[in-house]
Formats: C-alpha cells, structure tokens, sequence
C-alpha cells in the first residue's frame, strides 16, 4: 500500500532552452515596481544585466538592482531591505546562482517587516515569520541547490559563533520560477562541478531520507538519472546544450524533494563546516560524498534486517550500473564506488584546502545534525569520514 503524504506547492515553472527570454517580458503582469536581485557572475556582469533591464522597462517596470557578491549575511539582507523601504516594491526578481536566490528569497519575505532577519533564523532568532511576502521570481544561473524550488533562504554568517541557518516558511516557495538552461552556459567548470554535486547530493540525501514518500522518490529517482548522464560531461564540455539542460532538471527536482522530503548527514556537515569557515556549500557537500555514502553503505550491510536504505542503495547501484542478475550487495556496493568515481573525477578542493586542521574536527562533529539521515553515526564516525577529506 502507498504510504501517505503531503507535499508543498512548487512554482509556476517555466522550463526549456530560451525560456527566459519570453517569460521575463512578462513579469510586468506580476509588479510593476521590481527589486532585482542579481551576483558578481559574468553573466550577470557583463552580457545580460543590461538587456534584462531594458526587457523589464519595456514591460513597464521600475527596477531597482541590488548586488549580493556571496552567500547572503543577516547584514546584507537588514540593509537592502533598508535601502528599499519607500520604493514600494512588489516584486522580488532573483537571477542568479543559490546565493543570489537565496538572498531574494530572503528579502521578498523581510521587505513587508521591519525588524532583523536574524531574529527569524532557525536556531539564532525566536520569531517565527507569517509566510507573508513580496512576489518573488526566480532565475537560476547555475545548476545546484534547487532553490527555485525550495522553502528556505540560507544566510551565512562566519567566523567565531558563525552560523549557516535557514529562514524557512512553506510560503516562501517561489510563485515563479523561471528555469533556462541557457543562463548556465557561462558557468565555470569548477563551480559547475560543485553546484552540480550539490544536486546530486540533494537528490540522493532527499531519496534516502527517512521523511521521503512515493513522489519524491519518483523524482529524485529522475534527477540522480539526469546526473549521471549529465554532470561529467557538462563539467568537461560546459557548451553541451543536452548536457545543461539535463542538469537544469536534475537541480529543479533536487529542489522538490529536498523541500519535501528533508536531507541528511553531508548537508548536517554542509552547515556545521559551512558556518565556521569560508568554504563554498558545494564544495562541501561534493568533497564529502563519496566518504559518507561508503560508511552508509558498511553500516547497512553489517545489520540484520533489510531496510528501505538498502532497497533504495540498490536501486541506485541498478540505475549506474544498468547491470542484470546481480545480488542486492553488489548493486550496493556498485553504488558507492560509482559515488566515489564521480566524486574524484569532479576534482573537488579538500577540507584542509580551507584551513580546517584536524583538530578541528571533533568540535565540528559536535554541531553536526543528521537531520533526516536514514542512520546515526557516533562523533568519533564523524571525525573519521572528515578526515579522509581534509
Ligand atoms: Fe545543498
């Protein structure tokens, strides 16, 4: 029997090569008075800036831009909702990587509020925000965290008593997400190569998840599939117009499931490490997933009884394989070498390339959540898959 389940509303997507293009002329519909969100990347820098404000002017728009140069601090929300108070926005327009939409996302929730946005952070603030917002459009530049699609806008703040923590509300999914696989074009290898493992890890956290049901499964099941025809080739020929477009879905679903259905250890790590040093989200995520699926994988064999993470790691070890007859160890076991293989092939930088030391390590330990991990590893476990990465 189906097990039961709820899931939250997605946006209004617009997928496909070129969609952009039309679809951003019809914003005006929307808001006339836009605040738009965009990064330092090049293609927001130096090709499509101009001509996005031209197409928004046209439709009748009064932009008004704002920079977010990394991943969003509490500052840098507090004080571009401060510098837009009295412009009467009503429509948030993000086009760019994670960050970027993170950031919009964070705003169009903050613009209608006065006060701090730490004080509505998940274990930093004690607010609770009411889910009201400005319009807020979405326009992914990169291929990874699926935040077009999510509930939640991560803010960093690093450094001692650092911090990666969420403002999250179920109405805080995006009413429109605009998804051009042409906007990726100009993404670099390395960032491809980590954004891309962010989705990857997502998808497979999201489908191994303890709170994962019957249609985050399915597409979960489609997105890891996108990854493996997709990401090797898309970080060795970013110009594969197929090879980008497969991972623009893989990220969209990446974003469903995770919104729907939880994450697990890698990205527990991804906020312990991510809030005490300066270290890319999916750089993080990317360099330890080989490491932590191998101890899933060694952990499950050793109980006695089948459990669905030993069905689902099958089912994965089928999907990369396309191998027939095999036992369900080998399909395991297959799935984590092919993990490990495609990790190593992303060349992703290490732990210690940041700075972390190994005695760091047992304090990072301590603040790792498992947050919705099929299994629970002890601190020393934790120590030793970090240190394999540093
Ligand atoms: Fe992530």
């Amino acid at each position: 029997m189906v097990a039961g389940f709820n899931l939250l509303r997605t946006p209004r997507i617009y997928f496909g090569w070129k969609q952009s293009e039309s679809v951003l002329g019809l914003i005006g519909r929307y808001g006339k008075r836009v605040l738009l969100v965009t990064g330092s990347a090049s293609y927001t820098r130096n090709q499509g800036i101009t001509e996005i404000i031209t197409t928004l002017e046209k439709a009748g728009c009064i932009v008004h831009h704002a920079r977010i140069e990394s991943e969003p601090s509490p500052d840098d929300v507090d004080n571009t909702t401060g510098a837009c108070r009295g412009q009467d926005i009503d429509l948030v327009l993000s086009i760019g990587g994670g960050s970027v939409i993170d950031a919009g996302k964070a705003l169009s929730a903050m613009l209608p509020i006065t006060d701090s946005i730490r004080d509505y952070l998940e274990g930093v603030g004690t607010k609770k925000h009411s889910g009201k917002r400005k319009f807020f459009v979405a326009v992914p530049t990169t291929s990874g965290t699926g935040s077009e699609a999510t509930a939640n806008a991560v803010i960093s703040f690093t450094g001692k008593n650092g911090f990666k923590r969420s403002l999250r509300h179920e109405n805080l999914v995006p009413d429109m997400a605009i998804v051009d696989p042409q906007l990726t074009l100009s993404c670099p290898p390395e960032i491809t190569a980590a954004s891309g493992m962010d989705a990857f890890t997502q998808l497979v956290e999201s489908y191994l998840s303890v709170k994962a049901n019957v249609l985050t499964d399915a597409l979960a099941l489609e997105g890891i599939n996108q990854i493996h025809k997709n990401l090797l080739t898309v970080v060795r020929h970013g110009g594969d117009t197929e090879a980008r477009t497969g991972m623009s879905l893989a990220a969209l679903l990446s974003g469903i499931t995770l919104a729907n259905a939880g994450l697990g250890l890698i990205h527990g790590f991804a906020s312990s490490i991510g809030g005490l040093h300066d270290i890319p989200h999916g750089t993080v995520c990317g360099t330890l997933m080989g490491v932590v699926n191998r101890y899933q994988v060694s952990a499950l064999m050793r109980l006695s009884e089948v459990t669905a993470a030993h069905d689902k790691y099958e089912k994965l070890g089928r999907l990369f394989s396309g191998a027939e007859k095999k036992s369900p160890g080998w399909y395991m076991e297959y799935a984590v070498e092919y993990v490990e293989t495609l990790t190593g092939q992303m060349n992703l930088k290490r732990l210690g390339d940041f700075g972390i030391k190994g005695s760091d390590l047992m304090a990072i330990a301590e603040i790792t959540d498992h947050k919705s991990n099929p299994l629970h590893f002890e601190k020393e476990q934790l120590v030793e898959m970090m240190r394999e990465r540093l």
